[in-house]
């Protein structure tokens, strides 16, 4: 009969994994010692038949964990080396010009530094959020188009309600946190991701970034929020911009708009300064009174206020005349580097 001692001794010997699978056919596999030895036991009168069984299932199931505990070890082996070729080496020099950062965290960087200047409270929130975050708590219904299937993620995790969480699909999710949060009067910054499903091309991904803005106040009005999306832009494009607004619907805004504007600019064909067609930059407008009472603000004392939701890409690709947004994230640092 096949000896254990034996077997186990040559398993001690092997080096690598080919070795390894060697052994395994060898003793393991169907078609290995153990199987066919079975097979002899079969054709043995009955009362060694019991006896055998006994001795090579024994043999079998000692090899098995033996086998296994081997294959194990190899594993964390491997583990251990890739770790150890993945070290990162702090004594490398970071400063050369192995990297940029990219053109939509820069624009980013500079648009929360003009909030932060003007004293607005910041905070990125959370990506995965619960359905009344995304919708209810701005005043979209759950039978609203935008909460069906094709432009929400839906997540396999439920909150504590039952519920499937979300991705954001915009950055609007944190209106009704922050109100609650900072209380009013409010002025409140949410730079950071949203997600929608959507096919890919040059003006669409399924991952962007969003800028919410809020601003409520007893005496804000429509001229206020004009004037410091003015601001804004002149700070960021660094042209003199001339906006113009056009009613837009959301359902958290009343009225809404969407933001046009155009810039001064030096027409290299004509050598004089010319204006910029309109480009529609973004959608905002005057805070709806749901919003602040979804929040636990009365709406009859805090009447005005307004929010927006600046696309990063859009605004970034507007700054360095960039047609296809792709290029923000495809870690390309040519790309990157050559707008430094
Ligand atoms: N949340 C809207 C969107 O993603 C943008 C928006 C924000 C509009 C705030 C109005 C006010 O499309």
């Amino acid at each position: 009969m096949l000896d254990l001692k034996h077997a186990l001794w040559e398993l001690e010997k092997v080096v690598d994994a080919a070795q390894l699978e060697n052994f395994f056919q060898i003793y393991l596999w169907k078609k290995g010692f153990i199987n066919e030895e079975f097979k002899v036991m079969l054709t043995l009168p009955a009362e060694e038949k019991k006896d055998r069984g006994a001795k090579l299932s024994d043999i079998k199931t000692k090899l098995t964990e033996a086998y296994e505990a081997k294959q194990q070890s190899f594993k964390m082996g491997q583990i251990n080396q890739q770790l150890e070729k993945d070290l990162v080496d702090i004594s490398l020099d970071t400063s050369s010009e192995n990297w940029s950062y990219s053109l939509l965290a820069e624009v980013r960087r500079e648009v929360e530094e003009i909030f932060k200047s003007l004293w607005f409270v910041m905070e990125y929130g959370t990506e995965m959020v619960t359905k009344f975050e995304n919708f209810e708590s701005v005043n979209i219904p759950l039978t609203h188009p935008a909460t069906e299937m094709h432009d929400t993620i839906y997540l396999n995790e439920k909150d504590p309600s039952g519920e499937n969480f979300v991705l954001r699909t915009h950055t609007s999710s944190m209106q009704n946190y922050m109100i609650k949060k900072y209380g009013v009067p409010l002025k409140a910054l949410v730079p950071w991701r949203a997600y929608r499903f959507e096919n890919m091309d040059a003006t669409h991904d399924t991952m962007f970034y969003q800028v919410e803005g809020m601003y409520i106040g007893k005496n804000i009005s429509i001229a206020h929020f004009k004037s410091l999306m003015e601001t804004m832009l002149n700070a960021v494009l660094k042209k003199k911009v001339e906006t113009r607004m056009r009613p837009g619907y959301f359902p958290f805004v009343e009225p809404g708009f969407e933001i046009d504007a155009r810039y001064e600019y030096l027409n290299p064909k004509t050598g004089k300064k010319e204006m910029s067609k309109r480009l529609e930059i973004l959608p905002g407008g005057m805070i709806h009174p749901e919003v602040l009472k979804a929040a636990g603000v009365d709406p009859a004392e805090w009447r005005s206020g307004f929010a927006f939701g600046l696309g990063m890409s859009r605004l970034a690709a507007i700054k360095y005349g960039i047609k296809d947004i792709r290029y923000f994230t495809n870690g390309d640092l040519r790309f990157a580097k050559s707008f430094a």
